[in-house]
């Protein structure tokens, strides 16, 4: 997705632009580029392709610039190319923009633009509010600020939007719809961006604009925060500590290594308050603020995108299989627009690393205007989700980089079974002997998160004889079915080979007819309740001559005895099961992904976090 960061201060503009881009490349984007005012005059620097390329164009160390806006382009309209590439600057030469979103009614400016003698040089919907600024200032003899207040009553779509203007070298205006900005108010120096990462080593003071606002930073005046009806709004200042080493590699080749080997920590930090063996305690702070308002839900919806969907698939199991509450799981892109029945009985979940997810924001906004309660699992601190839901709890996960989910999956998990175990208790569905059961295998998951960690050579080994295939398929049962699919997507999204997710007992149902020699089968099979469904199903794709890797239970003799290649895991209760199952699947795509040479952390075509529809 796009990033943006802009500055206005005392420092020279361009290196604090540039760092705050190489920042942002997690992101996922395709073009970058930098405008500045050097001389009272826009210098705009704009290039295909990464970061380091722009970096080699812009003579940073002259550039005595004290303002500026930084872009990386994840293309919506037009392909990856310098022209198309932000900033995006006015005919008549005075205006500068950077922008994430899509205008949806761009077209219909550019006609009447066009008419009115506007050249078009890029492709892009952006390139149109660069102009229309121009036309708005023009033709209603308006200032920059009052043109852009009248120019986003006219647009239609999502926005966040960042503007210079070489005639107010002291102003940076900005503003958002449904694409998120966060303003940073630094000592004498003040940042714009799409999220905290880029500028959280110069401030930890930050201010998240709502949609249909637009901030006014005037290196003199200080800020002014307005709606489009031009009432002034205080934006609430949030203190959040964005820790340097939390966004470095810390050692890595890859983020996502990183990442992956993090979760022992994580999973603990995603319990810390919320679980106590010793004490006794279980609770989730966010569901004991409402537990009686939300036991008494007739049904729990989740939506969520993506890794997210899956973690929702699991957290259908175990809302139902533990706390006995009716679940539904919701693609958000689907739900948003079938006219879904909801009702003040139901709890809408919405689960989102990000808290940005487009379509898990829209869904979200149904729900709420259909009158169900909702609830957030978000992990970035701040983000839309975290701010638009009745009440909610944070994963903990920390920034996660990589594009591919790993941390935030099983943190997501993580919270989930407490949350389900804790409603369980509450309704009187634990008793005191599963509690306990459930108490004592919580407290050892992180320490079992480790163990598996361990094994990354071997699982490195089994990656290097699959590394070539074209296809491959995951099977799993029971709660383990969601994480056939997780297991799928890690593989498909970074190393590209076409790979897909089934309930094991599906295969007979077409996808058997896919296996030969050349199809590595991964089958999860660590349910002891239907161990014997499992080993049917790798007997008939033995049979059929399929490769198989078993993710099996430490001392699993029988799964070993009939398994090409296999994963010993350190055994669980079932229901926690997938925050385990997954990690040996996530190095498993990793390993594959580096083998074949792919980008790891910002895989082709991928955005960390999709704003957009
Ligand atoms: C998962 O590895 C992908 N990066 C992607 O599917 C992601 O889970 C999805 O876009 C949802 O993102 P969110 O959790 O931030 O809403």
């Amino acid at each position: 997705m796009c990033g943006i960061v802009a500055y206005l201060g005392s420092k020279q503009a361009a290196p604090i632009l540039i760092d705050g881009l190489y920042k942002l490349e997690y992101r996922g984007y395709d073009s970058a580029g930098i405008t500045v005012i050097e001389g009272q005059q826009l210098a705009t620097y704009k290039c295909k392709g990464k970061v380091g390329q722009l970096d080699r164009i812009v003579d940073q160390d002259k550039m005595e610039a004290t303002i500026g806006i930084a872009h990386t382009r994840w293309a919506t309209h037009g392909p990856p190319n310098d022209v198309n590439a932000h900033p995006h600057n006015s005919q008549d030469g005075t205006l500068s923009v950077v922008h994430n979103g899509i205008i949806e009614n761009y077209q219909t400016w550019k006609k009447i633009l066009i008419e009115e003698g506007y050249v078009f040089r890029s492709d892009t919907d952006t390139e149109v509010l660069a102009h229309l600024l121009e036309y708005f200032k023009k033709k209603y003899e308006l200032s920059t600020q009052e043109a852009l207040r009248q120019m986003l009553k006219k647009v239609v779509g999502a926005y966040a939007i960042v503007i210079i203007d070489q005639e107010n070298p002291d102003v940076l205006l900005a503003a958002r719809k449904s694409s998120p900005l966060v303003f940073g108010i630094g000592k004498d120096e003040y940042f714009i961006a799409s999220d905290a990462t880029p500028i959280g080593q110069y401030t930890d003071q930050f201010i998240f604009l709502e949609d249909d606002q637009i901030i006014r930073i005037d290196r003199n005046d200080g800020y002014r925060i307005f709606s489009l009806d031009n009432e002034t709004v205080s934006g609430e200042i949030q203190e959040i500590d964005v820790q340097i080493e939390e966004i470095e590699k810390g050692g890595y080749p890859h983020f996502m290594l990183k990442e992956i080997h993090q979760q022992p920590q994580t999973i603990a930090d995603s319990m810390r308050g919320r679980f106590d063996l010793e004490a006794q305690r279980l609770s989730v702070g966010g569901l004991l603020d409402h537990i009686d308002k939300i036991s008494q839900m007739k049904r729990i919806i989740l939506v969520a995108c993506g890794t997210s969907w899956h973690t929702a698939l699991v957290a259908e199991y175990l809302f139902e299989d533990i706390a006995r509450i009716s679940c539904e799981v919701e693609y958000a892109s689907e739900f948003r627009y079938r006219n879904p029945i909801i009702n003040e009985n139901d709890l809408v979940i919405a689960i989102s690393q990000s808290g940005e997810t487009a379509d898990t924001l829209a869904a979200l906004s149904l729900a709420k205007e259909r009158g169900a309660m909702t609830y957030g699992i978000v992990n970035v601190v701040g983000s839309s989700i975290s701010r638009v839901t009745d009440t909610g709890s944070y994963t903990h996960a920390g920034p996660e980089i990589g594009v591919a989910s790993t941390k935030a999956f099983t943190s997501q998990l993580t919270v989930l079974s407490l949350m389900a175990i804790q409603l369980g208790r509450h309704l009187g569905k634990v008793n005191d002997t599963e509690y306990q059961a459930y108490m004592l295998s919580l407290d050892s998951l992180a320490s079992k998160a480790a163990t598996i960690l361990t094994q990354d050579d071997k699982i490195k080994y089994i990656a290097s004889e699959i590394k070539s295939a074209n296809n491959a398929l995951y099977l799993g049962r029971g709660y383990n079915f969601p994480v056939a699919l997780e297991g799928a997507l890690k593989l498909k999204e970074i190393s590209y080979i076409h790979a897909e997710g089934y309930p094991a007992a599906e295969m007979k149902h077409g996808p058997i007819a896919l296996i030969d020699l050349y199809m590595p089968v991964v089958v999860i099979a660590t349910n002891e309740s239907i161990q014997d469904k499992l080993i049917s199903n790798i007997e008939e794709v033995k049979a059929r001559k399929g490769l198989i890797i078993a993710v099996i239970n430490e001392g699993d003799e029988k799964i070993k005895a009939i398994a090409d290649y296999y994963i010993e895991i350190p055994p669980i209760k079932e229901a926690l099961s997938p925050i385990l199952s997954s990690i040996p699947l996530q190095l498993l795509a990793y390993h594959i992904a580096v083998m074949r040479g792919c980008d790891v952390d910002q895989p082709r075509n991928l955005a960390k976090s999709v704003t957009v529809e």
